[in-house]
């Protein structure tokens, strides 16, 4: 019987670099294609451990390159494509939203085109709860697969338009695929222009943490290993044309998150700035994962131990995220924010 062949995109980026860890380690019988086009967020310094393997391969590619596209699909013939690229970031969504409808919108329909060309065993879609808007602060209330898309930003108004692309090749064609749709991940690699790595990285630098607004928007935390099996799952046992919630009950406000960071590392709370709020900022993201758990997935870590496991990690790897923040991440900084660096 032939290898199978795994096309992952964006496996050079946070999410997408775990994943093809995860997957790689987990499925020597499965080889593993990582396309990737290497923008500010992607790095292959992080996949230093698998680059030897049998199994792991690196493809630089745009997924918006129609051609290239097109004839690598033919060319290698993948059987399943788990489709992570994308411009991720809600904050440069605002200032710039070009590049999210380029990358997000026709990167996936370049993607769905070359799944049917080689009639792909399974495309799955990795979208975000964002799509579904925001929650108020009632704590009875849940994002579920029914609830409607509302998407506030340009970000997760990209992001849902590739949902319905996807969900449209279903329908139309019969494309065999899943999305699903995960709360806010956190773990290992995370780039440090996000909450999380943002506030560790500053921290343990003695910097200010610029905290939007109130500080009291919600979000709702999944450590990115508890993901990664989550969209294994899928892959291996999604019901074709579903989608799936994934999240793991982990609700803090924006403050909780900073202020815990903070007390882990011994610092003071006077490194907490607020500063003016994110336009369109949704209140509260909160994930109904019964659907997924009933597939057979339950998260492995707490927000206690992800968190401590991820403040740990980035002690040990200062050097991955020390080389991010002293490139063009200083002049994003800049321009983000208007407190002191
Ligand atoms: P990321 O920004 O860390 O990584 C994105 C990767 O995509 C990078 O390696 C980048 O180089 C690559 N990429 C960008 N444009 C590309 C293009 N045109 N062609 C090929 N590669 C390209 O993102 P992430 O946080 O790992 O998110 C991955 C996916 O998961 C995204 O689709 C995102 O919408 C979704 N998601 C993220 C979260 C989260 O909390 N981070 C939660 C739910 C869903
Ligand atoms: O919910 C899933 C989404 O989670 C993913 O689809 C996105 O790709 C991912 O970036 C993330 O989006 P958020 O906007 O929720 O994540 P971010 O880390 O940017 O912000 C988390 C919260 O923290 C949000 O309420 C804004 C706030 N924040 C963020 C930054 C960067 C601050 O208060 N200060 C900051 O400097």
């Amino acid at each position: 019987m032939s290898r199978k062949k795994i096309l992952v995109t964006g496996g050079a980026g946070f999410i997408g670099g775990n994943f093809v860890q995860y997957m790689v380690d987990k499925y020597p019988q499965y080889d593993i294609y990582n396309m990737d086009l290497l923008t500010y967020a992607g790095d292959l310094t992080k996949h230093k451990y698998i680059e030897t393997k049998d199994n792991y391969f690196f493809i630089k590619a745009d997924i918006a390159d129609r051609e290239t596209i097109l004839e690598l699909f033919k060319k290698e013939q993948f059987d399943y494509v788990v489709h992570f690229a994308a411009e991720s970031h809600v904050d440069r969504s605002i200032t710039d939203p070009g590049i999210f409808v380029q990358t997000n919108v026709l990167g996936t329909q370049v993607l769905l085109d070359s799944s049917r060309a080689v009639e792909v065993t399974k495309f799955v879609h990795v979208s975000t709860d964002e799509v579904y808007g925001e929650l108020d602060f009632d704590p009875d209330t849940f994002f579920t697969e029914e609830t409607p898309l509302q998407p506030n930003s340009p970000y997760s108004a990209s992001k849902a338009s590739s949902d319905l692309l996807v969900r449209a090749y279903h329908e139309t064609y019969g494309l065999p695929v899943n999305i699903t749709r995960c709360s806010n991940n956190y773990g290992p690699y995370h780039f440090p222009e996000k909450l999380i790595p943002l506030t560790i990285s500053r921290v343990l630098n003695d910097q200010k943490v610029p905290v939007y607004g109130d500080g009291k928007n919600i979000r709702d935390w999944l450590h990115v290993i508890d993901h990664c099996a989550a969209i294994d799952l899928v892959l291996h046992e999604g019901v074709n044309g579903e989608v799936y919630n994934v999240g793991g009950h982990n609700e803090k406000t924006n403050l909780e998150v900073v202020k815990t960071i903070i007390k882990t590392l011994d610092k003071s709370k006077e490194l907490i700035e607020f500063v003016k709020d994110r336009l369109g900022h949704d209140k509260r993201y909160a994930i109904d994962p019964t659907k997924l758990e009933g597939l057979g997935w339950q998260p492995t870590y707490t927000f206690e131990t992800g968190i401590a496991q991820t403040i740990q990690w980035y002690l040990d790897n200062k050097e991955w995220w020390e080389q991010i923040i002293s490139g063009d991440y200083q002049n994003y900084f800049e321009k983000q924010y208007s407190i002191n660096k």
